[in-house]
């Protein structure tokens, strides 16, 4: 954690800050800060020492870091937020965590993913250069009241990426985030439910956001419809920061669900891209075209099918045309 923290540190201050100000602020002894400080450049970040000034971060390898994350969030809400190199699924990750006892709030984030998995079934591309975080909640509701957390958590990080990187993403029901015709995060919530009392035990919310340019990585298919932060605003977000507007975000969904329900209704109507446009929905095989009119209170799509009969989806898949390949 020292080392967390004197990065946080070193990050937050243009100049120098000497070794004395760093071990008074962290009451750790100068050792410890020596100690850190070696530790930091053995993972890639150069460091400037000058005797009686102290020292000064001069790079950081482009990485999520707990202290680039801290920076922003504080560094006690750094004790339950674990960053990986690499993992399977960061959803796996905080599934194994819950069972072991987990606190809500819980957050695991990976670099890549060699298993990042999708709705409905589908494998979520997760080269370097992505966010991958999944987040624990517990929320004491039966399963069917958890519904519209996927909802709630798009808003959250439609507003996180609207905050670090001014551009207020699309909606595309139910979870996909949408930049300039493109998706560029789409979220996965995936329960445990005890057989017993069918009650839920805890909630994984899988966030993943196409933050650099991954092109190299996409195969035509899908260039035609994903694309990054980075390629359609034209630089990088700073990762560590967004990541922590994702997680004060998803600290606030924690605290209120399923409460302020009007107002995330209210920017998920406003940031949806079906909203009056012709769909077609997938289920089970079957396909049916209709016209989305409305989000329901539940946050389900109402559509009216060509045959004048509504229904409100909520589950499948609703493809929008003129979005991601459908003409
Ligand atoms: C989708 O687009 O259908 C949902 C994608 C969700 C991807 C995230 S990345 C972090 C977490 N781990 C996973 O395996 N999936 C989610």
């Amino acid at each position: 954690m020292t080392k967390d923290t004197v990065l946080a540190i070193l990050l937050e201050r243009d100049g120098y800050v000497s070794g004395e100000k760093i071990s008074r602020e962290l009451g750790v002894s100068r050792a410890a800060v020596n100690g850190a400080i070696r530790a930091l450049e053995k993972d890639g970040c150069h460091i400037d020492s000058v005797t009686g000034l102290g020292y000064r971060l001069l790079s950081a390898p482009d990485r999520i870091t707990l202290g680039g994350v801290i920076r922003f969030l504080g560094a006690s809400r750094g004790e339950s937020i674990r960053i990986l190199k690499s993992a399977v699924s960061t959803n796996d990750e905080i599934r194994a965590a819950a069972k072991e006892g987990a606190a809500v709030g819980s957050v695991v984030i990976a670099e890549s993913q060699s298993g990042g998995r999708g709705r409905l079934g589908r494998h979520f591309l997760s080269p370097e250069g992505g966010i991958y975080l999944s987040y624990l909640l517990r929320p004491a509701t039966a399963p069917a009241d958890t519904a519209p957390l996927t909802a709630y958590a798009a808003v959250a990080v439609a507003r996180a990426i609207e905050e670090v990187c001014g551009v207020r993403p699309g909606i595309k029901w139910v979870n996909d985030l949408i930049l300039d015709g493109k998706k560029i995060a789409g979220i996965l919530t995936e329960l445990s439910v005890e057989a017993e009392s069918g009650l839920v035990q805890s909630v994984t919310v899988g966030i993943g956001v196409n933050a650099r340019s991954c092109r190299e990585y996409f195969s035509p298919e899908i260039a035609a419809m994903a694309s990054s932060l980075e390629e359609l605003t034209g630089c990088c977000p700073d990762r560590n920061r967004l990541v922590a507007a994702i997680i004060r975000e998803m600290d606030h969904l924690g605290e209120i669900f399923p409460g302020e329900r009007e107002d995330y209704l209210a920017f998920y109507r406003a940031a949806s891209v079906n909203l009056g446009k012709e769909v077609a929905v997938i289920r089970g095989g079957q396909t049916k075209t209709g016209v989305a009119l409305a989000v329901d209170e539940q946050f389900a799509l109402v559509i009216r099918y060509g045959d004048g009969s509504e229904e409100a989806v909520s589950g499948g898949e609703v493809s929008v045309r003129g979005l991601y390949g459908y003409v």
